[in-house]
């Protein structure tokens, strides 16, 4: 048994939809959670950038005495996880490698179709870590980067700009035998409805935020270091900019309210100790 939290990461409040599932399958956990509000999105940025910021969120959630760290965020999983991993007292748990085996199981023979940031799709990191597992799998990397301004805005699966928006990026797909689609954002989960009616009928849909939940209770299950679940998991939240926006909008991604959200100065997660530049 472990009462110290999961600390959890994003580039903003994204990774709420991450949260969510934690919640589901851990209620006995607590969490904390960090959100770099004030310097997302990071799916546009260089790999350098992403990893340094990365670095410094992750160390701002160490004051919390973690038991594990998550890496929310798709595009800091997928360019800074190596560097996590080696600067991280507590072991590191990424949304890339928990999507890419639910993808590479569900896949047999027929296509998979990586959805993510221009970083992540840039990175290479999930057809990589699909092909560390199905040598021969056919993936094809799509980025598609309307999504996340659209669904921060609030806009549904019923938005016409949505479903133009989602219809364009899907076009490529049309005549391809595609058998799983990985929603490799944290936002991509909110408009996995609208995603599905543009495949075919009996396309798996692989959410890597519910994929890393289920990774981490089987990690802390059998690294005996689940909560002893006496009460229920209380969650505090943490952002870099703007709690307000993080309360109203997050909501939708947590679907449930966000009562305690405090804001976190820079210089209390800013080190100015750049590890890489983007040079
Ligand atoms: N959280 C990011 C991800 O999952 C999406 C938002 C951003 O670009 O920072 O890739």
């Amino acid at each position: 048994m472990n009462q110290r939290p999961i600390a959890v990461f994003d580039s903003g409040l994204g990774g709420l939809s991450v949260v969510r599932h934690l919640r589901h399958l851990l209620p006995g956990e607590e969490i904390v959670y960090f959100g770099d509000t004030a310097r997302v999105p990071y799916g546009t940025k260089s790999s350098p950038t992403v990893t340094n910021f990365a670095l410094e969120d992750a160390r701002y959630l160490q004051r919390f005495d973690p038991k594990l760290l998550v890496v929310a965020c798709n595009t800091a999983s997928a360019l800074a996880l190596d560097a996590l991993v080696q600067d991280s007292p507590v072991p590191v748990v990424g949304v890339v490698a928990p999507g890419a085996q639910a993808a590479a199981r569900l896949a047999q023979d027929g296509t998979i179709v990586v959805l993510g940031t221009e970083a992540t799709i840039q990175s290479g990191a999930y057809p990589a870590a699909i092909r560390a597992l199905a040598p021969e799998a056919q993936v094809i990397p799509i980025a598609c980067p309307l999504f996340v301004p659209l669904v921060e805005e609030g806009r549904d699966g019923d938005d016409p700009i949505v479903r133009l928006t989602v219809a364009t990026y899907l076009a490529p797909l049309r005549g391809a035998a595609v058998r799983v689609v990985v929603l490799g954002c944290t936002h991509y989960p909110l408009l996995r409805e609208t995603i599905a009616a543009e495949l075919p009928a009996g396309v798996h849909i692989v959410d890597s935020g519910r994929e890393t939940s289920l990774t981490v209770r089987e990690f802390l299950r059998r690294d005996g270091s689940l909560s002893d679940g006496a009460s229920a998991g209380s969650m505090r939240f943490y952002v870099s900019d703007n709690p307000e926006r993080m309360r109203r909008v997050g909501a939708r991604f947590l679907r449930e309210a966000l009562e305690q959200v405090e804001f976190v100065a820079p210089e209390q997660y800013i080190s100015g100790a750049l590890e890489c530049s983007a040079d």
